[in-house]
This record gives structure tokens, C-alpha cells and sequence, in this order.
């Protein structure tokens, strides 16, 4: 795809997943690689856009090596909020493509844990902020198209599009791209399908291949709501 529709325009995206140490060298994290995230920074910028890829804990050989992509790099939920927030004060699109940890640990010793005769001790949680509903809630910049990812899993009813609807409507993100995962239902040899909601649940864009594709597939979706909210 190397329709310029994303020209003159500012895409902020996140990817990877986020941190939350527990101690100098331990930490709650997730197994995201970053991969979505990054193929989707590098197609907004084959279709024109100045991209900010905020990068949570992506292993350094996958991050791209582009003119039109500034990469930052980041550990922890707070910090991903704040990268997120100050690029995104200045952007048409923000995409969370991020896994973002729910929790993070109260305190974090400033000494490694011990272990200690008594068993270990209860690890206290706290809850983290929602970056996606929050951009969505209160808007850094009228006009901003905010979109988020879900990664559902299908249940008895196999309906994951209903979960994916119920989340749209929750997160009040422009557009949500719904991934099903962990499915033994044998779509084997396509790595990645993906069906775009809007706020209301509707469905506005299927894209199913590579991680490339599926972006591109967003990124039509994204494209058609900035032109549908500047004319
Ligand atoms: O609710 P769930 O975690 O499934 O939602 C996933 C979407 O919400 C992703 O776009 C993710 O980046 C975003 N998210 C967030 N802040 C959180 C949790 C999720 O921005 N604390």
C-alpha cells in the first residue's frame, strides 16, 4: 500500500507491554512483543504520517529504523502514559497497541526480595489508569482519532464480536480492533485477523494476514474517519 493518505499527518503508536517492577530486578510484565505495534508505525509512515512509537520493553532488534519514526522507549504503565500523553498533545491519531499491565505492585523495594523462613510475603496491588479511556474521555485534541486493541477470546457461544462490542462501548475509542486469540479453530496458516469497530460496536473494516496487513486494514479505517472529521 503506498497511498500517501496519511501525508502531513501525526500518528502517535504504542506497542509492546508494559512493566511493573516489584524489586531492582523483578518485575509483573506480559509475553507482547511488540510486533502490531511496530508494523503498524511503519505503515502509517509508508502512507505519509510523522510517527511516535512508544516502545514498552521491545526487544531492540525489532525496532524500526525510519526517518519518520521516533522511537521511545519505555518500561512502566506511568511511563507509557506520559510518552503517549506528550506526543500525543500534537496528534491526528493515537493507536494503543500496547499490552498494558492492569496492576502494578504498591511498593517496589528498593532491595531485592529475600527469601525468608517465614514464606513470602503477599504482593499488594494497586490498579493502573486505563490510558486508552482516558484519551477517549477527555481528548487532547478535538478531532483526535483515538483507537484501541482487544484481544478477545471466543466463549461457548464463540461470539467474540459480542465481547469485542461490549469493550468498544466501554473504552469510547473511535475505533477498536478486535483480535481473536487463543482459538484452536484453525485459521492455521493466517497469522492475524482483525475486525475494526467503531464507538457504537459496529463493524467498519475486516482485515486478516500478515501483521502488516492487518495494519493496513486499520489504517484504511483510520484514514476514512480523518477524512469523514476534517471535511
Ligand atoms: O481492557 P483491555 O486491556 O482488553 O483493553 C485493551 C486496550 O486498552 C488496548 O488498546 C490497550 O492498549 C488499552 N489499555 C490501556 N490501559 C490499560 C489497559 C489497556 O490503554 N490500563
Amino acid at each position: 500500500n503506498d497511498v500517501q493518505d496519511l501525508a502531513g499527518r501525526t500518528v502517535v503508536v504504542s506497542a509492546g507491554g508494559t512493566r511493573e517492577p516489584l524489586d531492582p530486578v523483578r518485575f509483573l510484565g506480559n509475553r507482547s512483543s511488540g510486533r502490531q505495534g511496530i508494523a503498524l508505525a511503519v505503515a502509517a509512515a509508508r502512507r505519509g504520517a510523522t510517527v511516535t512509537l512508544a516502545a514498552a520493553n521491545v526487544d531492540e532488534s525489532l525496532l524500526p529504523d525510519h526517518p519518520a519514526i521516533a522511537v521511545e522507549r519505555v518500561e512502566t504503565t506511568a511511563e507509557l502514559r506520559s510518552a503517549v500523553r506528550a506526543a500525543g498533545a500534537g496528534a491526528d491519531v493515537i493507536v494503543m497497541a500496547a499490552a498494558v499491565a492492569d496492576f502494578r505492585p504498591v511498593a517496589s523495594t528498593a532491595h531485592k526480595i529475600k527469601k525468608s523462613d517465614a514464606g513470602p510475603e503477599p504482593i499488594e496491588l494497586a490498579q493502573n489508569p486505563d490510558i486508552l479511556a482516558e484519551l477517549a474521555a477527555d481528548r487532547l485534541r478535538p478531532g483526535q482519532v483515538v483507537v484501541g486493541f482487544a484481544a478477545e477470546t471466543g466463549d461457548e457461544t464463540g461470539d467474540v464480536l459480542a465481547h469485542g462490542r461490549a469493550k468498544a462501548r466501554r473504552k469510547g475509542a473511535d475505533l477498536l480492533a478486535v483480535n481473536e486469540v487463543g482459538t484452536d479453530r484453525g485459521f492455521g496458516d493466517v497469522p492475524n485477523e482483525v475486525t475494526v469497530l467503531d464507538a457504537d460496536g459496529a463493524v467498519v473494516g475486516q482485515g486478516s494476514g500478515s501483521k502488516a496487513d492487518v495494519a493496513d486494514a486499520l489504517l484504511d479505517a483510520v484514514a476514512e474517519r480523518l477524512r469523514a472529521t476534517t471535511t
